[in-house]
Order: C-alpha cells, then structure tokens, then sequence
C-alpha cells in the first residue's frame, strides 16, 4: 500500500507511540484487503462502548494519547449516564464504575460522549452526503450511512474504527469503491401479491434478507402496492439486515442515491407474505407472557417521530389505564433534549403511563446488564430479535407490530 511521506513518518513512529500503533492497525487492514492507499474521513463512528461487551479491554484505550483527528461519535454504553439513574436501572456498581472509566478513556481522547446507533439523527441535520467517506463501527448505520445517504464506509471493527479516527484516514477497499458497491443479488419481495409493508414488516424482511445474502450486495424490489418506506422503517431495515447477514449496504430504488445507476444482476431471491408473516412471534413464543415478559422499543434509538407515534399510541391503547409490564423505550440523549421533543413533553407525557414505563438514554436493552431478568421480549426491531437470545440471558424475543408492543404492555 503506498503511504505518503507524512504517513510513513507516522508509521515509523516520528508522530508517537498512539498515532504509530493506529497507522499500523490501518496499514494491515489495507494490505490484507489489497488497499493501493489511506484516504480521508469526513466522521468516525465507533464500537466497544458498553463495558457489558468490551470488559477490560478498553485499559488499552487508557494507553492511548493525544486526540482523535475527526469528529468521532460514540456506540451506547451499558447504562443511562444521568446522575445516578443507572442505580434506578438495577446496574451494580462496579460495572457502573468500570463503565464510567471507558467512558472517560473516550472522552479523552476527543471522542465526542454522546451515545447512540443512530449519529445520523444527530447535528441537526448535517447528514453525510453521498460519496462522503466515513469510518463508522455500528452494523446498522453502516448500512443506513451506504444505502440511504449514499456515504461511503466499511463495516468497521472496534479497533480499526478508533485507528481510524485517530489518523482521520482509512485505507481505500470494499464499499469506498463504487465497483464494489454494486447489487450481486435481486430480492423480489412479494411479487405478484398484495403486500402493504410497514412498521416492523421491514424489521421482518432485513430479518430475512441478511440471512438468505450473506454477503452479497442485495437490490431490494418493493411490492408496488406498498407506499415507499418511511426514515424510521429504513433505519429497522438497515439494522434488521445489519444483525443476521455480514453485508454492509443494500439497493432500493428510490431511496439508495446510486441504485438508479446500477444494472440489476442476474441472481434472484424471493420473498413472500408467508415468510415475512412467520418472522412475526413463533409458536414457540405462546407462552410469552404474562409474567417475565418485557416491552423494548428503541433498537435502533428511536426518532422524534417514534416517541411521538409511542406516547400516542400508548394513549390509544392505554383508554385511560397504566402500563402493567416493564416497557422501555430508548434514545439518544440528543433526542431526548431536543427542541422539539422537550418542547412536546414527549418524555414526561410517556413516563406518565406507570411507573413502570421508563424513557433510557446512551444504552440500550441488548448492551446493558440491567436487563438480563426477563423471559421473553416483545419488540419491534429485527436486530433484537437475533440479539436478545444470544446477550440478554437467554430470554426469548417476539417480533411484533409496534402497536401490539403497546397493546402488549397493558
Ligand atoms: Fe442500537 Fe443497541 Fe440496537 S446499540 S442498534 S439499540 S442493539
């Protein structure tokens, strides 16, 4: 891979010991990846947040000096950072104290403390523009950052995320190149059918896509009769596909900014009613309930416009009861502050359905050990349901429809 003069005079350790170690990080995964160079990053995003998933590790991060080099966003950590809101969530003190000490390794180096999977709904707009480079680490906005804003990255590990943003470069491979981000795959959903998509059905099909493309770039062919997916079902879609395949963008017409330049590929995979019907809640999940059972809405963070459509649809169902089973709704912190949302009430008027009815901010029910006591999960998000059995103590997960999340609770 060729380096510039100021690279290799990185690599040979003039610019100190941190920057030589991510220089030598990036230039493996260049050579092993056949890179012919490093090129820039407008942003980076990265992993190993949560003490419940990176554990001791992060004292290397503690090792680390200097600052990162561009604006560098952070995954969720394993508990709400307000106050002392994680004793409220059941997380004992030691990990809290760990917790707190990855969170500062981070800071410390320039990594901005704001903890979320969706960066993209942060900076008041200032989304990633197509072509734009990133180096981003959380499965489910890599693949919304390539598929709906048209950015450009990899699906980075932890330590290849963090080398990234301290160098501010990554080595040019994979989904930075426009002939690598090409569709290898057609999937027809519910052709010659009827098939009205919403909600938590793109939660079903990302379920289903990653799983059968592995990974193969997939062009994405929404049934006619359904209306074109909103931001929030994108972003299920994209976290859905994210969890159970290893492919890091997807194509659909009208959404991703280069599908209308690609030539379809030959292979084709189909999708009907049927297989998206039996993503939604097994036999095996009959008895999902009562007791045991919990409400996680929120994977990925939720949106303005989800906690809206959450508080009214708890209005709805609620007819003037409260909330009888756990039921957690998570954002980012930014969200939950922001204008429109504390100008709403948004958080008060949800919390006001019981006591038991929590709004979490910079974690999340799979990266948290608070919520490792359950027996079943009802939820909305495709990633959870391939998660919650492997991270969150066996408890099974139950995809539903977000009203029937809701309904669930009471
Ligand atoms: Fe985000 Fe946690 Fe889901 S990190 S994508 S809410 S598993």
């Amino acid at each position: 891979m060729h380096l510039t003069r100021e690279e290799e005079r990185i690599y040979e350790g003039e610019a100190g010991w941190t920057r030589q170690k991510a220089m030598e990080i990036l230039v493996a995964i260049g050579e092993i990846n056949d890179a012919s160079m490093l090129i820039p990053i407008k942003t980076a995003h990265l992993s190993g947040a949560s003490y419940k998933t990176i554990g001791d590790a992060f004292e290397f991060i503690n090792s680390l000096e200097g600052r990162v080099a561009v604006e560098s966003t952070l995954n969720p950590v394993g508990m709400d950072l307000e106050k002392e809101k994680w004793r409220e969530m059941g997380v004992l003190e030691p990990f809290a104290k760990k917790q707190l000490a990855v969170l500062a390794a981070y800071k410390s180096l320039g990594v901005s403390a704001e903890c979320t999977c969706v960066p993209y709904l942060l900076g008041g707009g200032d989304l990633p523009k197509k072509g734009e480079h990133l180096a981003w680490a959380e499965s489910s906005a890599v693949l919304f950052a390539n598929s709906v804003l048209g950015a450009r990255t990899n699906m980075e590990g932890a330590p290849s995320a963090l080398a990234a943003a301290l160098i501010g470069k990554t080595p040019l491979y994979g989904l930075h190149q426009a002939e690598n981000r090409k569709p290898t795959v057609r999937v027809k959903v519910c052709e010659r059918e009827k098939c009205e998509l919403a909600d938590a059905d793109y939660s079903a099909l990302g379920f289903l896509i990653g799983n059968l493309v592995g990974d193969k770039i997939p062009a994405i062919e929404l049934p006619v009769s359904s209306r074109p997916p909103s931001r929030d079902e994108l972003k299920h879609l994209s976290a859905a596909v994210g969890a159970t395949g290893s492919v890091g963008m997807f194509h659909i017409k009208g959404v991703t900014p280069e599908a209308e330049e690609e030539e379809l590929p030959e292979e084709e995979i189909k999708i009907g009613k049927e297989d998206l019907k039996a993503v939604f809640g097994g036999a095996e999940d009959e008895n999902c309930e009562p007791e045991g059972t919990a409400i996680a809405l929120g994977c990925p963070h939720c949106s303005p416009a989800e906690l809206r459509r959450i508080y009214g649809l708890l209005k709805e169902e609620g007819r003037g009861r409260k909330v009888r089973k756990d039921f957690f709704v998570f954002t980012a912190r930014a969200i939950k502050e922001s204008e429109s949302v504390r100008r709403e009430g948004l958080v008060e008027k949800i919390e006001n359905f019981g006591v038991k009815v929590k709004v979490i901010c910079d974690t999340c029910f799979v990266v948290s050990p608070a919520f490792e006591g359950y027996d079943c999960v009802l939820t909305n998000s495709g990633k959870m349901l391939r998660y919650v059995p492997l991270l969150c103590g066996g408890a099974r997960a139950r995809l539903c429809r977000t009203e029937e999340c809701v309904r669930g609770a009471f």
